[in-house]
C-alpha cells in the first residue's frame, strides 16, 4: 500500500520544481533539554501551505496555525503561512525519532522528515574484581559495567591514561555493556588504580579500582646526612610489602643491634673505630617470605673517624721528658755558642786582611 504512494511521491519530487520543495531540519539535545523544529516551503510565499507535524508515532501535533497535541511540552515557536516551527522542551528518551512535516497543499503531498536526536547520559560505571590482594605476578580480571545511553557511549580500561588491550566487551539482555580486562600485576602496581572510562557525546565518566598486590617485603636502605655531630655513621632500613611487612630489625653476625639505636629501623654507629667496619643485615618478613639486605660499612664511610683513631698518646711519665728537653735545650745552646764564635773568628780574619 506504502510503496505506490511513496513512488508517487519521488515521482512527484523528480518531477517538481526546485521552489515547490519543503525544507526540514531537526537537531540534537541532551534528556531534559530543549529542540527546535523547522519547516518551511520554498514555493512563493504568497501561496498559502497547509503545514502538519507529526511526531515518530504519525500522530499529529500541530496542524497549520492549531496544537492537536495535549502534551504541553510541545510548544508552536512560529507559524506563517509558509513556515512552522516548533519546540520539544523538557526532552525525553522516547521523543528520539524522526517527525515528519507534511505539506498537504502539493499535489501529492510532500512529506519531509526531521530527525530528532535525544541524547541519553551513560550510567555510571559499575567496577568488580578480587575482593582480597591478590599475588604478584598472578593476573585479575576486572568487570565495569554501564548502561551505554544515546548514542551508545564507548567503554574501556585505562592505566596511568593508556588504554589497556588486553579487554573484552560485553553486551547483556538488558540493554547494558560491560568490559572486562585482565591485568597482569606486580609490586609496582600495588596501590595504583585501573580506570574505567565510558567516553559520551555528553561527558566522560570514570570509576577506579584500586589494585592490591601481594608481595614480599622490599627494603631500602638509605644513609641519613647532617650527623653534624661528626662521629656517627645513621642508616635508616625501610620496609615496603603486602600484607604489611614487619618492622625492619638490625642484625650484626646474627644479634640484634636495636641496642645501638634508639629507633628499630635506623642503625645508628657511634664512637666510630675499625671494630665499626664489616656487614650489618636488615631483616623484614611478611606472609609471603623474609628479606635481607646488607650493609657494608668501611673505613671509607666515616668521615673523621680516621684522626680520632689515629690521635697521639699523651706521654705517661713527665720526667724523661723534661730531662730530655733540657739536654736537647743544651745541645742547641752549644751548637749556637760554637757558630757564633766561629762567626767572629772568620769576621775577625775579614777585617785584618782589609787593614792591611
Ligand atoms: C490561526 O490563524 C487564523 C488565520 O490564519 C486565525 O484566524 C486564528 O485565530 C489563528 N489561531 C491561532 C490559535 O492562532
Ligand atoms: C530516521 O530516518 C533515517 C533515514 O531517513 C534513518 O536512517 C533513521 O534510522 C531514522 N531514525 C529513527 C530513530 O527511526
Ligand atoms: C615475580 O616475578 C619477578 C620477575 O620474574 C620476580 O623477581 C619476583 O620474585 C616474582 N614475585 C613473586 C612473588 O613470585
Ligand atoms: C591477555 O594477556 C594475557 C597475558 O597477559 C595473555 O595470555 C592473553 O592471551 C591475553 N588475552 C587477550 C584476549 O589478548
Ligand atoms: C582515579 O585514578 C586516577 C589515576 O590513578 C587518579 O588520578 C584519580 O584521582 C583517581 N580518582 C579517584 C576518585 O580516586
Ligand atoms: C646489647 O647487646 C649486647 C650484645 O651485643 C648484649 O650483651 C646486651 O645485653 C644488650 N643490651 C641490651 C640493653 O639489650
Ligand atoms: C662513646 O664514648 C663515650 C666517651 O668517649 C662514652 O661515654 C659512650 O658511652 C660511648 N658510647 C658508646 C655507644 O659506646
Ligand atoms: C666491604 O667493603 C670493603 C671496602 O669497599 C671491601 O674490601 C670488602 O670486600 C667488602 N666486603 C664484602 C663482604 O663485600
Amino acid at each position: 500500500m506504502w510503496t505506490p504512494l511513496l513512488t508517487v511521491v519521488c515521482l512527484s519530487l523528480c518531477a517538481c520544481q526546485e521552489d515547490e520543495s519543503l525544507i526540514v531540519k531537526g537537531g540534537s539535545a541532551i534528556v531534559g533539554g530543549k529542540i527546535q523544529l523547522d519547516c518551511w516551503s520554498k514555493a512563493p510565499q504568497n501561496t498559502v501551505r497547509i503545514l502538519t507535524w507529526q511526531n515518530q508515532a504519525k500522530q499529529v501535533l500541530f496542524f497549520n496555525n492549531k496544537t492537536v497535541t495535549q502534551d504541553s511540552r510541545f510548544k508552536l515557536v512560529s507559524w506563517q503561512s509558509h513556515r512552522s516551527i516548533i519546540s520539544i522542551q523538557k526532552l525525553k528518551a522516547e521523543d528520539h525519532g524522526n517527525y515528519t512535516c507534511i505539506d498537504y497543499k502539493s499535489q501529492p503531498p510532500l512529506i519531509r522528515s526531521a530527525s530528532v536526536n535525544v541524547w541519553v547520559p551513560p550510567s555510571q560505571p559499575v567496577v568488580s574484581g578480587p575482593e582480597k590482594p591478590i599475588r604478584e605476578n598472578e593476573s585479575m580480571e576486572l568487570l565495569c559495567t554501564s548502561k551505554p545511553g544515546r548514542p551508545a557511549a564507548t567503554i574501556y580500561w585505562i592505566n596511568d591514561e593508556r588504554q589497556l588491550r588486553n579487554e573484552t566487551t560485553h553486551v547483556y539482555m538488558n540493554g547494558m555493556v560491560g568490559s572486562s580486562v585482565r591485568i597482569l600485576v606486580d609490586r609496582r602496581d600495588d596501590g595504583r588504580h585501573a580506570t574505567c572510562v565510558v567516553n559520551h557525546i555528553t561527558g566522560v565518566l570514570r570509576t577506579n579500582w584500586t589494585l592490591l598486590v601481594e608481595y614480599p617485603p622490599e627494603l631500602e636502605i638509605s644513609k641519613v646526612d647532617g650527623s653534624s655531630e661528626g662521629e656517627e655513621l645513621k642508616y635508616e632500613c625501610r620496609a615496603k610489602g603486602r600484607p604489611r611487612p614487619s618492622p625492619p630489625r638490625w642484625f650484626r653476625d646474627d644479634k640484634s643491634f636495636s641496642n645501638f639505636s634508639t629507633m628499630s629501623n635506623y642503625l645508628v654507629l657511634s664512637n666510630l673505630s675499625m671494630s665499626n667496619t664489616g656487614l650489618y643485615v636488615c631483616i623484614s618478613r611478611n606472609g609471603l617470605g623474609e628479606t635481607r639486605a646488607t650493609l657494608n660499612v668501611s673505613a671509607s664511610d666515616f668521615p673523621r673517624v680516621v684522626e680520632t683513631t689515629s690521635e697521639v698518646s699523651t706521654p705517661s711519665y713527665k720526667w724523661p721528658l723534661v730531662a730530655g728537653a733540657l739536654i736537647i735545650f743544651l745541645i742547641i745552646l752549644i751548637v749556637i755558642s760554637i757558630a757564633t764564635n766561629h762567626y767572629l773568628k772568620t769576621r775577625k780574619g775579614v777585617g785584618t786582611q782589609r787593614g792591611r
